[in-house]
């Protein structure tokens, strides 16, 4: 292959002829590992066509890609109104509110490609909405366990959304000790030329299993973790301990809840003119 770099004005870039796909694949790929000194650029009438068309089609998947995103958020702040929606509703019903956080969060880029990549999927939007169920994620946080249940009843029986898959590591908990009730659901939204179901994974816990599941988490991301069986088995023995307390706050806040309420003032007053009534019929 014949080197033309006086053709070029940059020293750097030699000019060839004749390239083909995969030798500029090899170039790509080059460039991603490192291994691709700059002067490798190869540049011919047909090269430039062959990126210009392929740089229209990555700015294309790009555009189709942030839509996609812009779609599973818009799912997430759907699945959130309900959710606040049920927490107003049980406020005026039990007087109190089940709901004592809400988080949403969309998954990032690099997670979805590692999560691609793990199951031996192929990088595209197909695959992603196909296989990928986390990637609108919307974590609720409740003062008790029977509030986990009687939200996750509320929200499947509303006719737009869609049980997909429901894992109970509660009634179940992982081998670590995690408990949570994960529920994966499609619920339906609208945009301006067209309706999508889109998936979204809903986690529901309470404080105390989303305090130790916060902790357990930050295990993941240490290298070498020199006292590792130590650490797992005290994680697990926390994880016992704040099965328990949930399940005993519990029945401690249905005691109290059994105890007739004290008359208020307008109690009193409502007796007292019921009496005044019978008095004088
Ligand atoms: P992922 O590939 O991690 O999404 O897991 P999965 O597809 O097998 O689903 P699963 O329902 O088991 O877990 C979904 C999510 O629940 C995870 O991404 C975590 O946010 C949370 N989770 C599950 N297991 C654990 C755990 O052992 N510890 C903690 N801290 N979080 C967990
Ligand atoms: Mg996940």
């Amino acid at each position: 292959m014949e080197d033309r770099k006086d053709k070029n004005e940059n020293p750097d870039v030699h000019i060839t002829e004749g390239l083909d796909t995969d030798q500029i694949d090899r170039w790509i790929q080059g460039n991603i590992d490192g291994t691709n000194p700059t002067a490798m650029i190869p540049l011919s009438g047909n090269t430039v066509t062959f990126l210009h068309n392929h740089a229209l089609k990555i700015a294309e998947t790009l555009v189709a890609y942030k839509e996609m995103m812009m779609m599973y958020a818009c799912a997430m702040k759907e699945i959130r109104t309900k959710f606040e929606v049920l927490d107003m509703e049980f406020k005026v019903r039990y007087r109190r509110n089940p709901i004592n956080s809400i988080n949403t969060r969309l998954k990032k880029t690099a997670s979805i490609i590692e999560k691609l990549a793990r199951y031996g999927n192929d990088l595209s939007l197909d695959a992603l909405e196909l296989h990928i169920s986390d990637i609108a994620g919307v974590r609720v946080v409740c003062s008790y366990i029977d509030d986990i249940y009687r939200l996750a009843d509320a929200l499947l029986k509303q006719d737009d959304i869609t049980l997909i898959a429901k894992k109970d590591y509660i009634a179940n908990p992982k081998e670590n000790g995690y408990r949570s009730l994960h529920l994966i659901v499609t619920v339906p939204v609208f945009f301006a030329d067209q309706k999508r179901e889109m998936k979204v994974e809903v986690q529901i816990r309470t404080i105390a299993m989303d305090f130790w599941a916060s902790l357990e988490h930050q295990l993941k991301y240490k290298q070498a973790v020199p006292n590792e069986t130590a650490i797992i088995a005290d994680l697990k023995a926390c994880a016992d301990v704040i099965s328990a307390t949930d399940e005993k706050m519990l029945g401690i806040r249905q005691e109290i809840e059994a105890i007739g309420d004290k008359p208020t003032e307008e109690d009193i007053l409502l007796e007292k003119l019921s009496r005044i009534d019978e008095q004088f019929q």
